[in-house]
């Protein structure tokens, strides 16, 4: 009897153990996928801040800063430096069973998204299209932030292919329309459209036709995971006669 019951214990502890090393490697999976997440989001706004302090220090060299540009970089600076740590708490808030729903104003959620490419677009010479009705609020409980990471990841893209094809008058139009008790927002550019033989594998995880240095393909996996698991909604894409079209449907309180 005594035997039985300590072999039976040694199995437990096993078992135990085993489950623990599954859980182990679970966690370090989700760890990895985290930090995945949060290097590709950050990697933009790095280049903000370092272009912008760059940026200062030569204007003071050639004795050309002037404090509305002073002003104006280190404003973009903080903002995208506010962001970085942002990125941090969406991921985390991310990963956890229980998430932090928050009530939000669509319209202002977009515009902290829109607030972080910006620099970016600018400097490309893209022209950003902004239809968005701010007069009336649309509200959606959703965790914070991960809706913007979403629209950054969308409007890079479209940033990267409009740089790649060198699009005259580069355009990314935003949209944002109420529906069936879901806000419908949509991303456009005139950049082409993504080519028939790969419209549906830009979702997979990895894949991209940027190329290892430029590309990691966790873009749109990521933001169709956020999208669908996180938020309940869906995220699809459609080519018009100008370019691609990504649909982001949140549903409504
Ligand atoms: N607006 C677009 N027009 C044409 N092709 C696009 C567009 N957006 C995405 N794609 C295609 O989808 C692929 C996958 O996009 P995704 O954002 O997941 O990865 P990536 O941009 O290549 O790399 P990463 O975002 O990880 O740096 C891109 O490599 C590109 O081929
Ligand atoms: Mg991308």
């Amino acid at each position: 009897m005594l035997r039985l019951d300590t072999t039976f214990n040694i199995c437990l502890e096993d078992g135990k153990k085993k489950e623990k090393i599954i859980y182990d490697s679970e966690k370090m999976v989700v760890i990895g996928e985290m930090i995945g997440n949060i290097a590709h989001q950050w990697r933009q706004p790095l280049t903000v801040i370092s272009a912008g302090a760059t940026g200062i220090l030569m204007q003071k060299e050639y004795n050309i800063l002037d404090d509305e540009k002073l002003e104006k970089a280190c404003n973009s600076i903080n903002e995208n430096a506010q962001y970085l740590s942002e990125t941090i708490d969406t991921f985390r808030n991310f990963i956890k069973e229980e998430k932090v729903l928050k009530e939000v104003v669509i319209q202002d959620r977009i515009n902290k998204a829109l607030g972080i490419v910006e620099t970016t677009l600018k400097s490309k010479l893209i022209t950003l299209e902004n239809n968005i009705n701010y007069d009336v609020p649309i509200k959606a409980t959703i965790v914070l932030g991960e809706l913007e990471q979403v629209i950054i990841n969308i409007i890079n893209n479209a940033k990267d292919i409009l740089v790649e094809k060198e699009t005259e008058n580069g355009t990314v139009t935003i949209n944002l329309e109420e529906k069936d008790n879901k806000a419908i927002v949509t991303i456009q550019d005139n950049a082409g459209g993504i080519p028939e033989d790969i419209i549906d594998k830009i979702f997979d995880l990895y894949f991209t036709t940027k190329g290892d240095d430029s590309g990691t393909g966790l873009g749109l996996h990521m933001s169709k995971k956020i999208m669908i698991e996180s938020i309940k909604g869906d995220l699809y894409v459609e080519n018009t006669n100008d370019g691609a079209k990504f649909f982001l449907e949140i549903p409504l309180n």
